[in-house]
């Protein structure tokens, strides 16, 4: 199902996107999702959820990814 009409970007290819890792910024980013008109934006945000919500331990593991990597480049700025 198209979900972004201005941009068609369907249901199939958000999901894709959320499940590879990607917030719906950054989705929205990627493919334009939302960018134009914004009549998509609850739809395609609602894709990105029900994807997350499938994939909690995913979700949690890219975050927590996602922290470590955030602590280290502090600590490197901090050291230089
Ligand atoms: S339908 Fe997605 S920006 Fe218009």
């Amino acid at each position: 199902m198209i979900v972004c009409v201005c941009h068609r970007v369907s249901d199939r290819e958000i999901a894709r996107h959320a499940h590879a890792g990607m917030d719906f910024e950054d989705i929205q980013f990627e493919l334009g999702v939302a960018t134009q008109c914004g009549q998509c934006e609850g739809c395609a945000r609602e894709v990105v959820a029900q994807c997350n919500a499938r994939h909690p331990v995913a979700a949690i593991q890219l975050a927590a990814s996602l922290q470590d990597s955030l602590n280290r480049s502090t600590q490197s700025a901090a050291q230089a």
